[in-house]
């Protein structure tokens, strides 16, 4: 395996790099839209590109069930079939299936059982058929099957998962992949620092491509969140891309990048959009406020977006409250554009030795509350 990652600044734990992939490379610190199934919701890929992503995620399970990796394989792969041609990510699952606790039937040692969020049927699944379907996806980061265990699971039952995580990894780290696709670990453990440090060490010694903190964000509490990454994020090898699983917003972004994280991903800025709020710097807004029912200003002063270069906010109100599609796909376009201006601005930070400072400017703003 050709080196995937190339470090070009660190400043204290946080880190400027880049990613190499089979379908072109991306910077980090890296914002990844999420595309569930092969669309991130409302937009065009060419405006995905344009408001400066540079590597999208697609998501495993879904893709299995509707319309199935063997009609995306027969229309040429992930990339051909959504019109994307840059690095893909896809997720194994492994969130959606223990996430979605009324759907688990059946874990054990050899794989999953669980129904469809679709239609509700049985399925089996095992961490080698996981790597198949990604494989057939085609997508240029494939992230191995885990367990991820809400944050206030019992001890023994985030040490079991732990270490079935660690089973199913082991299972994973040489399967069949696609041409140059890269195989990321995940390891889970809560926030408890024994299991975590001891899902870390066992992952990492596995010797995959990049590595991921699975079972994060997922109900623990802010400062929580980040002592454990803080302390977590240096175990991960540095010559390799260190992944935090599901985060999106500034005050998390800011702070799992300090500790010295590549990549994340969320569906915050594309589902906030949907629900008619933009993110600003100094917050969120909710269109639907009748406090922006004559407001002539655009959603944030100063940014380029298409929605904030020529649109008021009385106008988005005014579409947002009439279920007009322009509304939400405006909303999108400049939450997404809010979230790579900040880890743009954050990459900018780290290569001049000024990340503190940068971040700290960030949550000053923040704090201060929306405009
Ligand atoms: N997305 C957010 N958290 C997780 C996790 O723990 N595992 C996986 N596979 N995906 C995630
Ligand atoms: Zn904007």
């Amino acid at each position: 395996m050709t080196t995937a990652f190339t470090l070009a600044a660190t400043d204290g734990a946080a880190r400027a790099g880049t990613v190499h992939t089979a379908h072109g490379q991306f910077e980090t610190p890296a914002f990844m839209p999420v595309g569930t199934k092969a669309t991130v919701k409302l937009l065009h890929p060419d405006e995905v590109r344009a408001l400066g992503a540079q590597v999208i995620l697609g998501n495993a399970y879904h893709l299995h069930f509707r319309p199935g990796e063997d009609v995306i394989e027969d229309l040429g792969g992930l990339h051909a079939f959504s019109g994307w041609d840059g690095p893909i990510l896809t997720d194994s699952g492994g969130f959606q299936i223990f996430s979605l606790r009324d759907t688990l039937l059946a874990v054990d040692d050899d794989g999953v059982t669980f129904r469809s969020v679709y239609d509700g049927a049985p399925e089996r699944l095992t961490p080698e058929d996981v790597c198949e379907i990604q494989r057939r996806l085609g997508s240029d980061i494939a992230m191995c099957l885990d367990i991820c265990s809400p944050a206030r699971a019992p001890r023994a039952e985030l040490e079991e998962a732990a270490r079935r995580t660690l089973r199913w990894a082991e299972r994973q780290v040489d399967a069949p992949r696609a041409p140059g696709q890269l195989r990321f670990g995940i390891a889970q453990g809560g926030i408890d620092p024994e299991l975590r440090r001891r899902s870390i060490e066992d992952v990492v010694a596995l010797g995959f491509d990049g590595n991921a903190l699975g079972g994060l964000a997922v109900g623990e509490s802010r400062e929580e969140m980040l002592e454990t990454v803080a302390w977590s994020a240096p175990l991960l090898p540095a010559d390799r891309p260190r992944y935090f699983m599901g985060l999106g917003d500034t005050d998390g972004i800011l702070g799992v990048v300090a500790a010295g994280i590549d990549m994340f991903d969320c569906v915050l800025p594309t589902r906030t959009a949907r629900t008619g709020s933009a993110l600003t710097a100094s917050g969120r807004i909710n269109l639907r406020n009748a406090r922006f029912a004559r407001d002539p200003r655009p959603l944030e002063e100063g940014c380029d977006c298409p929605a904030c270069a020529r649109f008021s906010r009385a106008y988005i109100r005014h579409l947002v409250n009439q279920q007009e599609a322009l509304g939400l796909r405006l909303l999108s376009l400049h939450n997404l554009t809010f979230v790579h201006r900040l880890t743009a601005g954050a990459r900018a930070a780290i290569t001049r030795g000024e990340f503190a400072v940068y971040r700290a400017a960030a949550l000053e703003r923040l704090a201060a509350g929306p405009q």
